[in-house]
């Protein structure tokens, strides 16, 4: 019981013990190359730790297309086939339209081939359905010399979407240009995707391509679908999203001018690619009129539309030599000092005190038990024992993790 006592009461400190012996000492120095070499090599100059990223970015996009088309004998503007027109990141560029003109709410048969009939009874099973174009009322009318179909009651005369139309194939000399702004809140540094050395000349006649004007804010629609691996034609036919993703990869350890946007393409909706369930996109929309009797009607639009999505992509990356990472800095030091080295003399204890020549001798050296009486022996018959200890800690020291990471630090 005293003895559990008396040992629980005892205080640890670490003792350094200098061994001079060729292999401990190679394999010790050979460690602490490694490590220092993993951290400067790796760490620091390959992965470079020491920076801060900054991904919080703020950024504007602002988009305009340029072009006039040719469908169904007029000449389409922008204001027609670009939607929504506020010119933000996402917009649409129609290819392919399907109008329906004067369009009163009624009674009018169901222009789909499901819809076929030749008595009420094929139709009394679209009762209480949602049905193609209005909500079936289960009658079986006439929709034209050879064909009966089912009635419907909402917007007539019901959609014909299944003609067969030819998408509007300027769309493909259409112009995107892209005005990004940027700002990385972290180190308040602010860029553009106009880089200075673009002059007004420059950006009149440019496009974007991947070799000579990678930046040219500039885009023919046929070189995006190109660059994503698409077919014009076939996107046009049905529909599609692309995205043009805008990467700032910054690294302001770097001079400001090499800090540059990069271009990316691709199909967003890869999956409607292989999925013949729903391929690409389109979307309806009506434009209202008032009759002079007051009675509404309208014209529905069926778009098949191009859709264009600019996301942002980037980071950024910071200089160690500015006071902001020193925090940062220091820690990463404080982790060289206490992990890693600790590591290399965790594998040199090991083989000192159990494999090598007269690791018992070293263990002895290593661990040492002192006892209040002892030192009072010792002080009472030779004074000299307390500086002969200074002396040699302040030596031991010199090879301390502690003081080798001040000279690398
Ligand atoms: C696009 O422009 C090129 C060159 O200006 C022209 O040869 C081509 O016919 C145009 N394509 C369409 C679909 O208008």
């Amino acid at each position: 019981m005293w003895t559990c006592i008396t040992e629980f009461f005892t205080y640890e400190t670490t003792k350094s013990v200098v061994v001079k012996s060729w292999t401990i000492g190679i394999i010790n120095r050979v460690v602490q190359l490694l490590i220092i070499t993993y951290f400067i090599g790796w760490v620091f100059v390959y992965e470079k730790a020491y920076q801060i990223r900054d991904t919080a970015i703020e950024s504007s996009v602002m988009t305009k297309v340029k072009g006039f088309g040719l469908y169904n004998n007029r000449v389409m503007d922008v204001a027609e086939y670009v939607t929504p027109s506020q010119g933000a990141s996402v917009f649409c560029i129609i290819t392919k339209l399907i109008t329906t003109e004067n369009q009163v709410q009624g009674y009018c048969p169901e222009s789909e081939m499901k819809y076929k009939c030749t008595h009420d009874n094929n139709c009394t099973k679209f009762l209480n359905k949602p049905g193609g174009n209005g909500l079936p009322t289960g009658r079986c009318v006439r929709f034209n010399d050879t064909l009966n179909t089912c009635e419907i009651r909402g917007w007539c005369p019901a959609e014909i979407d299944y003609i067969k139309t030819h998408p509007m194939m300027e769309v493909e000399n259409f112009t995107i240009f892209i005005k990004n702004s940027i700002r990385f809140p972290l180190f308040n540094f602010t860029k553009g995707n106009f880089l200075p050395t673009i002059t007004p000349q420059y950006i009149k006649a440019c496009n974007f391509d991947h070799e000579n004007n990678t930046y040219c804010p500039i885009f023919r629609v046929g070189d995006v679908i190109r660059y994503a691996h698409q077919n014009f034609t076939t996107l046009a036919q049905k529909g599609g999203v692309i995205g043009i993703k805008i990467g700032w990869m910054c690294d302001l350890d770097k001079s400001e001018d090499e800090c540059n946007p990069s271009y990316s393409f691709t199909r967003l909706d890869a999956m409607s690619e292989k999925n013949s369930v729903s391929p690409g996109y389109n979307f309806r929309y009506a434009e209202y009129y008032k009759m002079d009797n007051g009675t509404d009607y309208r014209t529905l639009l069926n778009a098949v539309c191009i859709l264009f999505f600019s996301p942002l992509f980037s980071s950024t990356l910071f200089s160690p030599l500015l006071i902001s990472s020193i925090p940062f800095y220091s820690t990463t030091l404080f982790s060289f000092s206490a992990l890693d080295w600790s590591q290399g003399t965790v594998l040199c204890d090991i083989i000192l005190l159990n494999f090598l020549k007269g690791a018992e001798q070293y263990k002895a050296r290593k661990f040492e038990e002192v006892s209040d009486t002892q030192i009072e022996d010792s002080l009472s018959s030779n004074g000299l024992y307390r500086s002969r200890e200074f002396i040699g800690v302040e030596k031991q020291s010199n090879d301390s993790g502690a003081f080798s990471i001040g000279q690398y630090g």
